[in-house]
């Protein structure tokens, strides 16, 4: 499949779409607190999403994916499925949202902490966001998509962490997951060539040891093999005419 260019119209869309997305992001925080289950938090972003926002939860039977959400705990490096876990005290845990608002996708992550989180966690999670963001500011048109993967692998493996592997970022617009592929590794001078008009995400999985995951037997949740921490974050991005618009960009961010 080829890597689409949209046009002014579609790009208003995204800008809709990313918008509602982050929102859910900024609604739902002060409900991740101990003692909530990430079912509960499903059912808020989802009745929000489908009420308030007048969109469509993109995950809710996406290849069979059972709910609205993404929540994904501690060890979890990706694709948990809410349910009856209750958070604790200490917990870190990914918050991942897409809508589908007028036919166009927004998606977006954020770690939120449970109460306060031990010291390696709360440094796995900043690291992380800031691999997110060497990636981002490094977009323009003429760059490729090594450039960033290199800028985001160098960065986690010179604080000591790891690049998971087997899943990336991607193009999206009508489709949720769009050509190209986004890796978090790679070398610079390498890989597609950015043009205006592309969109993409950036949403790297850093682990605080090994890079190497497995998928539990629910089919979906990916955790970390050697069970250490895991953190992700996620924005999606348009390459414009001199840089970079963040179209899930949250109130409180500056990027
Ligand atoms: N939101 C995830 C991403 O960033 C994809 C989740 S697919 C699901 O690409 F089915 F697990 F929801
Ligand atoms: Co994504
Ligand atoms: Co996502």
């Amino acid at each position: 499949m080829a890597i689409t260019i949209k046009t002014e119209a579609e790009i208003q869309k995204m800008r809709v779409a990313g918008r509602l997305a982050a929102d859910v992001l900024e609604m739902i925080g002060p409900y991740v607190v101990p003692g909530v289950t990430t079912g509960e938090l499903d059912k808020r972003c989802h009745d929000f999403i489908v009420g308030t926002q007048n969109a469509i939860p993109a995950p809710l039977n996406y290849r069979g994916f059972p709910r609205s959400i993404c929540t994904s705990v501690n060890h979890q490096v990706c694709h948990g499925i809410p349910g009856d876990r209750q958070l604790k005290k200490g917990d870190i845990v990914n918050i991942d949202v897409t809508v589908i608002k007028d036919g166009y996708h927004g998606d977006t992550s954020q770690m939120f902490y449970v109460d306060e989180p031990s010291v390696a966690a709360r440094r796995l999670t900043e690291v992380t966001y800031e691999c997110l963001l060497r990636g981002i500011q490094l977009v323009r048109p003429g760059i490729q998509l090594g450039d960033i993967g290199h800028a985001i692998q160098s960065y986690a493996e010179s604080q000591h962490y790891s690049v998971v592997r087997e899943y990336c970022g991607h193009g999206i617009g009508k489709g949720f997951h769009e050509d190209p592929q986004v890796l978090h590794y790679g070398r610079p001078g390498t890989g597609v060539v950015l043009e205006p008009g592309m969109t993409f995400t950036i949403e790297p999985m850093i682990n605080q040891r090994g890079a190497g995951v497995k998928l539990l037997p629910d089919n979906w949740t990916v955790v970390t093999r050697d069970h250490g921490l895991s953190a992700q974050w996620e924005h999606t991005i348009l390459v414009t005419p001199t840089g970079y618009e963040v179209l899930t960009l949250r109130s409180n961010e500056r990027i």
